[in-house]
């Protein structure tokens, strides 16, 4: 499963990239205004700091006409950015505009199956469907996950379902189970991911016992 962040901070970005492990960034209109820096600054410096990577960037306006000069603005940006669109009607047929154009989509706010096979449909590189943001209104949000990794091999679509508003480990271990292709979390969910008490007992003894006995590696 790939590991994305979801963040519109470069700094994260930057520190996620160091440890290898980091397959693309996705950013929203809310943490781009709350980073305080530019939107084209940030993705591109963000694709910058992930070459190998891609960046999901969102357009907002919600009519096709406007939806469109944004979408071509921000994939002319940067080759590794993917161009984020909310599932809504106008939404669907710029993903399919852009897909005739070999233009990668991240198709978001996704909360069911039957909304993710109009996105499949339409050609979406990624399907962003929200676990958490169900999972506050007392309702089940992984299971619309496991269902369209299902429909999407089901019909050979070639759509990545993508987990989105992630808000802790749980999440991304449900995510694997569900046969997800990708999981995007928060920074600090990402960091929470290398927590475990028995590494740093463990990793405490082996060095208590190293130093006691005054041995070392490099002379
Ligand atoms: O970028 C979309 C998504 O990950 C938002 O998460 O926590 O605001 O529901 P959240």
């Amino acid at each position: 499963m790939k590991l994305f962040v979801d963040t519109g901070d470069i700094e994260e970005v930057r520190q996620a990239a160091e440890w290898g492990v980091l397959d693309g960034v996705t950013t929203n209109p809310t943490l781009i205004a709350k980073s305080g820096k530019g939107f084209k600054e940030t993705v591109v410096a963000m694709c910058k700091l992930l070459p190998e990577g891609t960046v999901s960037a969102e357009v907002v306006a919600t009519d096709y006409d406007t939806m469109l000069k944004e979408a071509l603005e921000i994939a002319s940006w940067h080759e590794n950015i993917v161009v984020k669109v909310p599932l809504i009607p106008p939404g669907i047929r710029l993903v399919s505009t852009l897909t005739e154009r070999d233009i990668r989509t991240n198709v978001t706010l996704v909360f069911t199956v039957s909304q993710a096979l109009l996105a499949a449909k339409a050609g979406a590189t990624y399907i962003s469907n929200f676990v958490g943001r169900v999972d506050d209104i007392s309702d089940e949000g992984m299971k619309a996950v496991a269902e369209t990794v299902a429909m999407v091999e089901n019909y050979g679509f070639e759509s990545e379902v993508l987990v989105a508003s992630v808000r802790h480990p749980v999440h991304v271990v449900q995510a694997v189970s569900a046969g997800a292709h990708i999981s995007t979390m928060p920074f600090k969910v990402l960091q929470m991911l290398f927590n475990h008490p028995l590494t740093d007992s463990g990793l405490k003894r082996f060095l208590d016992d190293w130093n006691s006995a005054g041995l070392k590696i490099l002379s």
